[in-house]
């Protein structure tokens, strides 16, 4: 193992606040345990660890911690023969950069049981585009497919947050599997990008709103994939289509949701969450197969914006401004 890690590190500060700062000196004993060592290549810079920057309590559950929920990157040590020194690997959730040290340094100590191999035909920089934004994009597609959505003939599919990690992601790989797009942003300047990913539709984020004060819109939606939660999923549901889903992921515009009934008892409406967390090794290589199969012919250079490990820290408020396109790639040997 290499003498010393450089990466962010979370700690109480003495007050009721928790401090990061970048550390080029973290000691192999300060890693954790784990059966592999990773030389982490890339990580990512999603909403999660950006509350972690910024010392929430509701994200960094011990201190104390290296952030990054994600993490690409080559196998170092191994005492898991499943994983050999060399290979490529990801991993995202279980916990990493949350309850445990996580991808925002050099060197990550992990247990073989959270890793994915990462498929042959995708570089680890391209799997830290996809990270968790993308697996969750995978998860929830599934999620709708699975509940009887289909691409051909129906409405389109709503997208929220369609500019942000897990929307652009959803854009793409909908649109890539046939689907009609309506992209949902509150960035009316981002409906060129959205187009470029196969939105069909560019839609205002407000406009939604406004529609979806009634607790029964129109039909317009025959499935909808939500980062936003509050009243913007509350007025998709009201304009889900009969027997139309909707999958709620994420909470970028609160955790209310200020609905009725009446959509899921007079059009038989459904709704399903999504936790990315956890997901066990089949579905994991399962989406990470589908990932792969849609990756080629992305376009990742306008998807990702790549940062230095060491813009972290400042980069962090504009994610949480909702600020950012597509997904936030950290460059962690940069
Ligand atoms: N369930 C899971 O396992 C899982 C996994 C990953 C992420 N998440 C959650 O999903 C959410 C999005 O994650 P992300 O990585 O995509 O974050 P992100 O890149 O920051 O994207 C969030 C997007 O939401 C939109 N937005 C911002 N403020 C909003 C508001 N007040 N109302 C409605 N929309 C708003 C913006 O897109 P526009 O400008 O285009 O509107 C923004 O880019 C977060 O809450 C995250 O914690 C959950």
């Amino acid at each position: 193992m290499a003498n010393h890690t450089r990466g962010w590190w979370i700690s109480e500060d003495g007050s009721d606040s928790l401090s990061a700062s970048f550390r080029e000196n973290i000691e192999p004993a300060e890693l954790g345990v784990g059966t592999v060592t990773i030389d982490v290549d890339y990580s990512a810079l999603n909403y999660k660890d950006a509350l972690a920057l910024g010392g929430s309590r509701g994200v960094v559950r011990t201190t104390p911690l290296i952030p990054g929920i994600d993490a690409a990157g080559i196998i170092r040590e191994s005492s898991d023969p499943r994983f050999t020194v060399g290979e490529k690997v990801v991993l995202t959730g279980w916990g990493y950069g949350e309850s445990r040290h996580g991808g925002l340094a050099e060197t990550l100590v992990a247990d073989s049981q959270h890793l994915m191999k990462i498929p042959g035909a995708l570089s680890s920089y391209q799997a830290a585009c996809f990270g968790t934004a993308g697996f969750t994009a995978a998860l929830a597609i599934s999620a709708l497919e699975k509940s009887g959505v289909v691409a051909t003939g129906g409405l389109p599919i709503a997208v929220t947050g369609a500019a942000g990690a897990v929307g652009s992601w959803s854009v793409a790989l909908l649109a890539r599997r046939g689907y009609r797009v309506s992209a949902i942003t509150g960035r009316p300047h981002e409906a060129e990008y959205l187009r470029s990913l196969g939105a069909h539709d560019v839609l205002s984020r407000h406009e939604m709103m406004d529609l979806g004060k009634r607790p029964l819109g129109s039909e317009t939606f025959g499935g909808v994939i939500d980062v936003a939660g509050g009243e913007l999923l509350a007025a998709l549901l009201s304009m889900l289509a009969s027997n139309g889903v909707a999958v709620a992921c994420g909470l970028a515009g609160g955790s209310s949701l200020p609905t009725t009934v009446l959509p899921f008892i007079l059009r038989g409406i459904s709704l399903i969450g999504i936790n990315s967390v956890t997901k066990d090794t089949e579905v994991r290589e399962r989406a990470w197969s589908d990932l792969a199969e849609l990756a080629s012919g992305l376009p990742l250079e306008t998807m990702a914006t790549t940062i230095e490990l060491g813009s972290a820290l400042s980069y962090a408020p504009t994610v949480l401004e909702g600020a950012t396109r597509g997904r936030v790639v950290v460059d962690v040997r940069a």
